[in-house]
């Protein structure tokens, strides 16, 4: 029977576990030797400079590149180099995606979009999968607009309805790339609160890749800050630690931002 190699920890594994990643496109290194564990229900933060790798980080722990070097665990499990390629897919079945462009079907109705990973890949007749759109947009505040086209509706409205279609398939663990870019100091605070809700109500890890300071102090238990001059990952830890202890002074002043007030105008 084919098996998987599994990390040595696996009885206590966390839910996430990259180990050694390497992330490079042809001689292009863009992230080197990056480790970080999360464990289940955390939400955790990727963070850095615009560039470093954030979204190519997500790419890799979603299966849609394969590392240079390392694995990623899922549950203790390798992902990248177990022998079962089936099991890769069953892995991936657990993860829910909302990427940094937002991708919803401009021709597709909001509950259109959030029913095709339904129709995909349950067996859900037509009345279920309908009562299951409902209630995943009603949960991120879009009831009653079912009906409505993405451009009908507001950038912040599509990023909630981005993130119902991210969770139709009750994932375990959700990754979100960007999730409040572009929306206004409100709505992104609504969001936050929702990613909150979700962790808090469904129990699902959530890994996100913001630069928001104020959603990255509302809401991480831990981040991983991605240097892209040293091209690899120089803190690790709970930034509100990391705002005051973290050993790289660009990691103190990149959470510090907010803070600095103009000494003179
Ligand atoms: N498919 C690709 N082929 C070649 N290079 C790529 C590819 N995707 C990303 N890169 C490069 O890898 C680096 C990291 O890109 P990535 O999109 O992961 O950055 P990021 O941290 O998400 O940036 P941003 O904050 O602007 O979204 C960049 O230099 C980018 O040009
Ligand atoms: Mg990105």
């Amino acid at each position: 029977m084919a098996s998987s190699p599994r990390i040595p920890e696996a009885g206590t594994a966390p839910r996430i576990a990259v180990r050694n990643l390497d992330m490079a496109f042809g001689s292009y290194v863009v992230q080197r030797n990056v480790s970080f564990t999360i464990p289940a229900g955390e939400i955790f933060v990727i963070m850095g400079d615009s560039g470093c790798g954030k979204s190519t980080m997500l790419r890799h722990m979603i299966g849609l590149i394969r590392p240079t070097r390392g694995d990623v665990f899922y549950d203790g499990e390798s992902f990248w180099h177990g022998d079962d390629p089936g099991r890769r897919m069953a892995i991936s079945r657990r993860f829910g995606v909302l990427f940094q462009s937002g991708a919803l079907w401009s021709s597709m109705t909001l509950a259109e979009n959030v029913a095709l990973p339904l129709t995909l890949y349950t067996r859900l007749d037509a009345r279920e999968v309908a009562e299951m759109v409902a209630l995943k947009l009603a949960l991120v505040g879009l009831r009653g607009f079912e009906e409505f086209y993405p451009s009908e509706i507001s950038g912040g409205m599509r990023k909630r309805a981005g993130l119902a279609r991210a969770m139709a398939l009750d994932p375990d663990i959700l990754f979100l790339d960007e999730p409040s870019a572009g929306l206004d100091p409100l709505s992104s605070r609504r969001l936050d609160d929702l990613i909150l809700e979700l962790r808090d109500n469904l129990g699902s890890t959530v890994v996100i890749v913001t630069h928001e300071l104020a959603s990255i102090f509302a809401i991480a238990d831990n981040a991983v800050f991605l240097d892209a001059e040293t091209r690899t990952a120089i803190a690790h830890g709970n930034p509100r630690d990391l705002i005051d202890h973290a050993d790289s002074p660009k990691v103190r002043k990149f959470l510090r931002r907010g803070e600095a007030a103009p000494a003179a105008i």
